[in-house]
């Protein structure tokens, strides 16, 4: 098994450029198995999530393909088969992305449940709530989600997607790309606001997708018989952006310069880190200095829907605030169950418990390096920027987490002067493939 080795106690220097942003181009991936066109897709990041996507794209009839670094090029080719299997969706929950789209473009669909995972039940009924909306039948058959739009077409109508826990992502795409293609006016109210479903709107509408309120809880699309094709460049992964800068800020002496990301996508994670003490200096909308000179101080944060603290960099934040003098407390209002890296953490000599859906992190002088296990993609991250702060060596494992979702990250960070090192069967067998 893979595993990543990392000698502790090394300032990151220089400049890191982010990639495309892996939340975004999933659901551009799947809208286009909307389209009658050919698709266009740049800055694609290269990530086991975005590939276990093109597999599934191909199974329901798509030509999918990587034309050089960063270039997806896609087109539907064939509409026999509307099922996304269970091998394939257990890989990825966002492979319920596709649910929408097929079942609008064709009238059916058979999508595995996504199950549980690492962070809890996550529950998809807002999706099925917004696709019985558009006038869906949808029933469970074997652990499969499987619908029909009677007549073949669905219909536009006016939907609620606010759930317990506030707007979902997933359930406003899904309901999004879906209505497209409906007979008539549809109505998102309580539609997320997250930059991923700006993207997904605008690429839609360049597919010739009416979508009006791009960007507001309210989107109203008016539904058309056909779309076409389209590109789109995808907007830089802001989750990848902030973990680089957050492991800027946790290890002292740090001067790091962040490029190619969007400034604006960031202010509540740059907002804390400067709350923490890290000098965080915008130099224009695209690039961020994060220097950590001085001590870490404590901080409040809760994880809520966009603009606010992004649950995907709560593990991450919690690895810095363990070295803060102090005590923190971070609270997770999206998945209150998303802290598995805790008892990681503390094996590294860490102080969090968790009380309900909050982890109260005592700080301590210094971490130290042990073997330690990834339960999820960013709690992989947040243990990686742990072991870099931490004495002596630590190795993290599961490290099929970490590559769901960050492109050649040890290669970057080392770039930027930290002792990382990928060992294990696969590595070697990538070497050789090379
Ligand atoms: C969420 C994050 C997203 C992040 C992703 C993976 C938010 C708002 N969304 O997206 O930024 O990239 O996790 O870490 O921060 N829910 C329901 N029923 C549903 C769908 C969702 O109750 O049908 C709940 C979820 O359990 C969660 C909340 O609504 O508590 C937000 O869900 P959603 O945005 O859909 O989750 P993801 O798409 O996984």
């Amino acid at each position: 098994m893979e595993k990543l080795v990392i000698e502790g106690g090394r300032p990151l220097r220089g400049t890191v450029r982010v990639n495309g942003a892996k939340n975004a181009v999933l659901p551009l991936l799947a809208a286009t198995l909307l389209s009658e066109g050919r698709c266009v897709l740049r800055n694609v990041p290269d990530l086991f999530d975005v590939r276990t996507l093109l597999d599934i794209l191909r199974e329901v009839g798509l030509t999918a393909d990587w034309r050089g670094p960063g270039t997806v090029v896609t087109r539907v080719e064939r509409h026999d088969c509307s099922v996304a299997r269970y091998e394939l969706v257990s890989k990825m929950r966002a492979s319920i992305y596709v649910l929408g789209p097929l079942l609008a473009r064709r009238g059916f669909a058979r999508v595995s449940l996504p199950g549980g995972c690492a962070f809890g039940l996550r529950p998809v009924d807002l999706h099925l709530k917004g696709l019985r909306a558009l006038g869906a039948e949808i029933g469970l058959d074997h652990g499969d989600i499987v619908a029909r739009a009677p007549g073949g077409r669905l219909r536009g109508a006016r939907v609620f997607l606010g759930g317990p826990m506030g707007s979902s992502v997933g359930a406003t795409a899904n309901t999004l790309m879906a209505a497209c293609l409906a007979d008539g006016k549809s109505v998102i109210e309580g539609a997320a606001c997250e930059p991923e479903i700006d993207e997904l709107a605008h690429f839609l509408n360049r597919m010739g997708a009416t979508i009006e309120g791009i960007g507001t809880p309210r989107l109203v699309i008016t539904g058309v018989p056909a779309l076409g094709g389209a590109a789109a460049h995808v907007v830089p992964d802001r989750i990848e952006a902030g973990t680089f800068a957050i492991a800027a800020g946790l290890l002292p002496g740090s001067d790091v310069r962040i490029e190619d990301l969007r400034v604006d996508h960031l202010s509540a994670v740059f907002d804390k880190l400067a709350e923490a003490g890290v000098e965080v200096t915008v130099e224009d909308d695209s690039a961020v200095r994060v220097r950590r000179t001085g001590e870490l101080r404590p901080v409040h944060v809760a994880t809520l829907p966009y603009p606010a603290y992004p649950t995907d960099c709560q593990a991450q934040l919690v690895s810095m605030l363990s070295l803060a003098r102090g005590i923190s407390v971070v609270t997770e209002k999206i998945y209150p169950d998303r802290f598995h890296h805790l008892a990681e953490l503390n094996r590294m000599g860490a102080d969090v418990q968790k009380e309900g859906p909050s982890a109260i992190i005592r700080g301590v002088d210094r971490l130290s390096g042990c073997d330690v296990e990834a339960s999820d993609l960013r709690a992989a991250a947040a243990l990686v920027i742990a072991g870099m702060a931490a004495e002596g060596k630590t190795t993290v494992h599961k490290l099929h987490h970490l590559d769901r979702g960050y492109e050649r990250f040890e290669e970057r960070l080392q770039a930027l002067g930290a002792s990382i090192e990928r060992q294990g069967k696969q590595a070697a067998a990538a070497r050789t493939a090379a």
